[in-house]
C-alpha cells in the first residue's frame, strides 16, 4: 500500500485535492472534534454533498468521539465512493496518539469496502500532525499474509493508496521520514514475531538480522562453539534438546559523533519456540510459543529504526536465540548448569528457560560493552499476564532515573508499562540446596522472582527488565494501530527512550 501526502485545495491553493473531484473509487474522510459539529474540511464536504453530513449527524449518535466513524456511501452531489467523518475526540486533548488512532480507525473502517483509495483531509493540521496520521495508517495496515494462498474476497483489503491532504506537502514528507523509519521497524519486528517456528529458528532469525548490515549496522553471529568457549552454560542448556543451533546475535549501531563513546544496550529473549522442554507445556495454546522471541523481535526492531533514522547514539542489541524442545539430549529437571558469570543454577523447571538465556546474554553484554545502561525485553512469565492483564507490560528496574525515562517514553508512545518491585526478601524463594540458585521461585509473584533471578546477573550497571509476555501478541484489539497478532511492542517505546534521552 502507498501512503503519501497531497496538496489540499483551500484558501491558499486553487489546485490540489478536494471532495468535489474525488473519484468513485475513493473514500474521502474529514475530521470532527467531539461535540464541535462541522467545521473546516468537514463543513466544506458537507456543502459539496448538499448537507448530507449534517443530516447524518442529526440522525445518529456520532458526535466526533475518539475512534468513532460515520460512513456515507455514495452521497449525491459528488462522485465520491464514500464520505467519512471520523472523531478525533476533544480538540484540547488532541495529541499525537489521538491523531494516529483517528487515522487508523478510518483506515480500518474502509480497508475492505472494495474502494481503492483513501484521502484524509483534516484541515488546519501542521505537517507534523499530518505525518502522525500517515504513521497511524501505516501501523493499522499491517498484515502478515505471506502464507495465504486464498482469501475470501470480502476480507481482502482493497485500499491501495492513502493520501493525507496537507497545505505543505514537502514539510509533511520531511516530518514523516523518521516516522516512516519507525513504522518500517515495527513491521520488521511484527514479521519476525509472526513467523512460525519451522521458518524462524535461531539461525534464520540471526540471518534476517545479519541482512540489515547494509543499513549501517554491524552484526556478529555467535554459534554454539563460540558460546561454549565463553562459558554460557546457562543459555546453551536451553537448546540442548533442539535440532537447531543456538545463536547469540550482537548488533551494533554506532551513530554517535564519537564511535567509541560509551553505548547503551538492549537485550532480548529470543526463544523461537518454547515447548517447555522436558517440563512440557500442555497442548492447549502451545502454538502461542512461536512468539516467545518477542523480546528479541523488539530489540531487532529498535536497531532497525536507529539505523533507519541515523540516530546519533551508540547502541548495542543482543539477542539470545534458542529453541526449547524435549529430547534425549535435553536438559532435565534437577540438572545444574554453570553460567558465564560463574554462578550455578539448578534447573528445577525446564519451562523457566527465558531467564537461563538472559542470564548469560545480560552478563556478556555488561562484560563486553560496559554500557551506560541495559534494558532487557522478554516474554518471560505467564504470571505478568495474571498481574497486569493484556494492556500493560511489567517494568522492573534497579535504577530510578532509567525507570522514569521508560515510563515517560511509555506514556508518549502509548505502550503501557507498570513498575513492579524487586523485593530482596523474595530471593529466598529460589534458594537451592545444591547450587547457587534454582531457576524458579514458585507460584507467588512469579514475574517478580523471575526478575530477581535476572538481577543476579547484573552488576553495577543501571538495568531495567520489561516482562512483555502480556503485550507481545494481541487478541482482537481495541487499538486500531495494532491489528490482531504481533504487536511490535517495545520498538516505539525504546526508540522514544533513545530519542528523548540519549542522542546528540
Ligand atoms: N514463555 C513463557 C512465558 C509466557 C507465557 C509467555 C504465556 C507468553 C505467554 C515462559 O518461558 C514460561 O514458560 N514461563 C513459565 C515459568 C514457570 C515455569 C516458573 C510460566 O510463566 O508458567
Ligand atoms: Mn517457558
Ligand atoms: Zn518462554
Amino acid at each position: 500500500m502507498q501512503i503519501g501526502f497531497v496538496l489540499r485545495r483551500g484558501p491558499s491553493a486553487a489546485d490540489g485535492v478536494a471532495l468535489s473531484d474525488a473519484a468513485s473509487s475513493t473514500a474521502f474522510a474529514v475530521a470532527i472534534y467531539d461535540g464541535e459539529g462541522l467545521a473546516g474540511p468537514a463543513a466544506e464536504a458537507d456543502s459539496a454533498v448538499g448537507g448530507a453530513l449534517t443530516r447524518a449527524l442529526a440522525a445518529g449518535r456520532f458526535k466526533g468521539g475518539k475512534g468513532q466513524t460515520l460512513d456515507l456511501i455514495a452521497p449525491s452531489g459528488s462522485q465520491v465512493g464514500r464520505l467519512l467523518a471520523f472523531g478525533l475526540g476533544e480538540a484540547e486533548k488532541l495529541d499525537d496518539l489521538a491523531i494516529e488512532q483517528g487515522a487508523a480507525s478510518v483506515y480500518q473502517a474502509v480497508k475492505a469496502t472494495g474502494l481503492s483509495a483513501l484521502t484524509l483531509d483534516f484541515g488546519g493540521f501542521t505537517p507534523a500532525q499530518a505525518a502522525r496520521a500517515a504513521f497511524g495508517v501505516a501501523l493499522a495496515a499491517y498484515r502478515f499474509d505471506k502464507y495465504r494462498t486464498t482469501e475470501k474476497p470480502d476480507k481482502k483489503p482493497s485500499i491501495a493508496t492513502v493520501q493525507v491532504a496537507v497545505e505543505d506537502v514537502e514539510a509533511a514528507q520531511a516530518a514523516y521520514a523518521p516516522l516512516k523509519a519507525l513504522a518500517d521497524a515495527i513491521v520488521f519486528s511484527r514479521d519476525l514475531v509472526s513467523e512460525p517456528a519451522n521458518v524462524l529458528y535461531p539461525a534464520e532469525f540471526a540471518a534476517r538480522v545479519k541482512a540489515l548490515e547494509p543499513m549501517g549496522l554491524k552484526v556478529e553471529i555467535l554459534g554454539e562453539p563460540e558460546l561454549e568457549a565463553l562459558g554460557m552454560g546457562s543459555l546453551l542448556c536451553v537448546g540442548l534438546g533442539s535440532a537447531r543451533e543456538s545463536q547469540l546475535a550482537v548488533i551494533q549501531w554506532l551513530g554517535a559523533d564519537d564511535p567509541a563513546a560509551q553505548p547503551i544496550a538492549f537485550v532480548g529473549k529470543g526463544v523461537c519456540f518454547d515447548t517447555g522442554g522436558i517440563s512440557l507445556k500442555p497442548p492447549e495454546g502451545m502454538e502461542d510459543m512461536k512468539w516467545d522471541m518477542g523480546g528479541a523481535g523488539a530489540v531487532a526492531g529498535l536497531m532497525h529504526v536507529l539505523a533507519g533514522r541515523k540516530a546519533k547514539v551508540n547502541a548495542i542489541g543482543i539477542l539470545g536465540l534458542v529453541e526449547n524442545m524435549p529430547d534425549g539430549k535435553a536438559t532435565r529437571p534437577g540438572d545444574i548448569v554453570t553460567s558465564m558469570s560463574g554462578q550455578t543454577i539448578e534447573v528445577i523447571n525446564t519451562d523457566a528457560e527465558g531467564r537461563l538465556v538472559l542470564a548469560d546474554a545480560l552478563w556478556y553484554c555488561q562484560d563486553r560493552f560496559k554500557p551506560k545502561f541495559m534494558v532487557d525485553l522478554a516474554t518471560l512469565t505467564g504470571a505478568i499476564i495474571v498481574a497486569l492483564g493484556n494492556d500493560y507490560a511489567g517494568l522492573y528496574a534497579n535504577d530510578d532515573p532509567l525507570a522514569a525515562g521508560l515510563l515517560a517514553a511509555s506514556k508518549a508512545e502509548g505502550e503501557n508499562l507498570w513498575r513492579m518491585p524487586l523485593p530482596p526478601q523474595y530471593e529466598r524463594q529460589f534458594e537451592s540446596l545444591a547450587a547457587d540458585m534454582k531457576n524458579i521461585g514458585g507460584r507467588p509473584g512469579g514475574s517478580i522472582t523471575a526478575a530477581l533471578i535476572l538481577q543476579k546477573f547484573v552488576n553495577n550497571v543501571p538495568w531495567a527488565h520489561l516482562d512483555i509476555a502480556s503485550t507481545a501478541w494481541k487478541k482482537p484489539s481495541s487499538n486500531p494501530t495494532i491489528p490482531e497478532g504481533a504487536t511490535g511492542f517495545g520498538v516505539r517505546l525504546l526508540n522514544r527512550l533513545v530519542a528523548d534521552g540519549f542522542e546528540g
